[in-house]
């Protein structure tokens, strides 16, 4: 008598394509009501200890980094053995602030898009146009820009072809690329629903990334493996020092050279 094993699946080819095209994917209630309850509990909890502990040491939130019904939509945007790069987790109430257009590809400095990055956008309680709509800019992940330089132009006001996102039912996920440029614009009403919003992100493998977490980086990857997070190694490659350099010292060593074109290697004042 055989085993009966069912495979989570992978992104629908059609989601794929909006991946690829759009630069995000809309999972309308992807989070189980149990897990969803835990884990704006857990929210509460962290906001309340002071931020005491890392949003990951919560038990909800450690799972969902490696949850089993993500981890195959990961991997089918960027193949098998890719890296965590951080989670935060957030509670916007009523009269929270925007935030202006921008993107959270990591790299130093922003050259080209080879290797793929991705967030997961957890809306808890959905969006229902109080507090903060998303917004999105489709198709803008092609380009190559500074994170924060569309927000420095427009704030967080329409932008061409630019979408919002204000209609998700509770526990939906978007997952977009990292270089998607998005925004938060701030509504009114929603007193006692806040926007409880959690986001991971991911590295594809192959490159090593800026870490998150500054000079603490290699401490959070450590706990994460000692919290059992990469479920007893199945996942051991999310946690992997190997994917990631310091990004700090990185930038200063930039900025001691960042004058002109990085091309430039010799003093050419006539020839
Ligand atoms: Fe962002």
């Amino acid at each position: 008598m055989g085993s009966c094993t069912t495979t989570p699946p992978a992104l629908t080819e059609q989601q794929r394509l909006s991946m690829d095209d759009l630069g995000f994917v809309v999972l309308e209630r992807f989070l189980s009501p149990d897990k969803n309850q835990r884990l704006k509990a857990e929210i509460d909890e962290y906001l309340a200890c002071d931020r005491a502990r890392m949003p990951f040491e919560f038990p909800e939130h450690g799972r969902l980094i490696g949850d089993p019904a993500l981890m195959p939509l990961i991997t089918s945007i960027m193949g098998e053995g890719f890296a965590f790069h951080h989670l935060h987790t957030a509670r916007h109430d009523a009269g929270s602030p925007g935030v202006h257009w921008h993107h959270d590809y990591e790299q130093i400095p922003q050259s080209n898009r080879s290797h793929a990055m991705v967030h997961v956008f957890y809306y808890l309680n959905g969006l229902d146009g109080t507090i903060g709509d998303l917004l999105l800019l489709p198709k803008s992940q092609r380009c190559i820009w500074e994170r924060g330089v569309a927000g420095e132009l427009f704030g967080n006001s329409d932008i061409p072809g630019s979408i919002v996102i204000d209609d998700l039912p509770p526990g939906s996920a978007v997952i977009v690329n990292s270089a998607l440029l998005h925004a938060r614009r701030a509504k009114p009403g929603g007193t006692g629903k806040p926007r409880y919003f959690v986001d991971s992100s991911y590295c594809q493998a192959g490159i090593r990334w800026p870490a998150y977490g500054g000079l603490r980086w290699r401490d959070h990857l450590r706990r994460c493996r000692e919290l059992g997070l990469d479920q007893d190694g199945v996942h051991a490659h999310l946690f992997d020092e190997r994917h990631f350099f310091d990004g700090a010292e990185a930038w200063q060593r930039l900025s001691a050279i960042n004058h002109g074109s990085l091309m430039a290697t010799r003093n050419e004042t006539n020839a």
